[in-house]
């Protein structure tokens, strides 16, 4: 069985992000996958204290509730991201998380090493803007810099469009393309 954990990004629930990692994880659990979801904004995570602790130990020094999101992903065979581009970037509740992921990888001859195995990351984007190339370098150098944490990239998807927050509800194409993620990911 699969374990899923999924980590959104935006503040505000129910709205795209929500909708679509939603969809995704009802396509997965069509199979009985093992799934969890954390809304990022209510929990208590402060930002990287640079104090650079996670170098020699496994873990960090800061105990908030990044520590159940370490547990959580290194249960996990596929994690999910989903954060709405604000300001040409991830949220900041997002980025909060992802700085923090910094003792999830070592350093071996210059080179990030995972310390807990691999996991499939699928990330979720969305946009209020109508192209889905304009953020896609973004997108592909932040994946490309959580493989060293281990988060090996699955699959991006981008909702362009998506300014209010009900955007995606109403389009059915989206969707499909959401719970049939899901469902490839489901029991594999
Ligand atoms: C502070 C802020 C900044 C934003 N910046 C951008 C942006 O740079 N480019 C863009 O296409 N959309 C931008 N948006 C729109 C959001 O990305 C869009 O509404 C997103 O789908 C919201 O996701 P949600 O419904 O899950 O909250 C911004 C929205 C806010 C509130």
């Amino acid at each position: 069985m699969s374990k899923i954990v999924a980590f959104v990004g935006s503040p505000r629930k129910n709205g795209n992000v929500d909708t679509i990692i939603e969809k995704i994880l009802d396509g997965a659990n069509s199979s009985n996958s093992n799934i969890k979801k954390f809304y990022l904004n209510d929990m208590n995570i402060k930002g990287c204290q640079g104090c650079l602790y996670c170098r020699n130990v496994h873990d960090c020094a800061v105990k908030d509730d990044m520590q159940t999101i370490y547990k959580e992903i290194k249960d996990a065979d596929y994690v999910i991201i989903g954060s709405p581009v604000y300001i040409c970037q991830v949220s900041a509740q997002t980025k909060l998380m992802l700085d923090r992921l910094y003792p999830l990888t070592t350093i071996d001859k210059g080179k990030h090493i995972p310390r807990f195995g691999k996991k499939k990351l699928i990330m979720v984007y969305t946009q209020a803007a109508p192209f889905s190339f304009l953020f896609k370098k973004y997108f592909r150098y932040t994946s490309k810099h959580l493989k060293g944490m281990g988060l090996e990239h699955y699959k991006t998807f981008i909702a362009t469009k998506a300014f209010d927050k009900n955007s995606t509800k109403s389009n059915k194409k989206l969707l499909d393309r959401a719970y049939k993620l899901g469902l490839s990911i489901s029991n594999k």
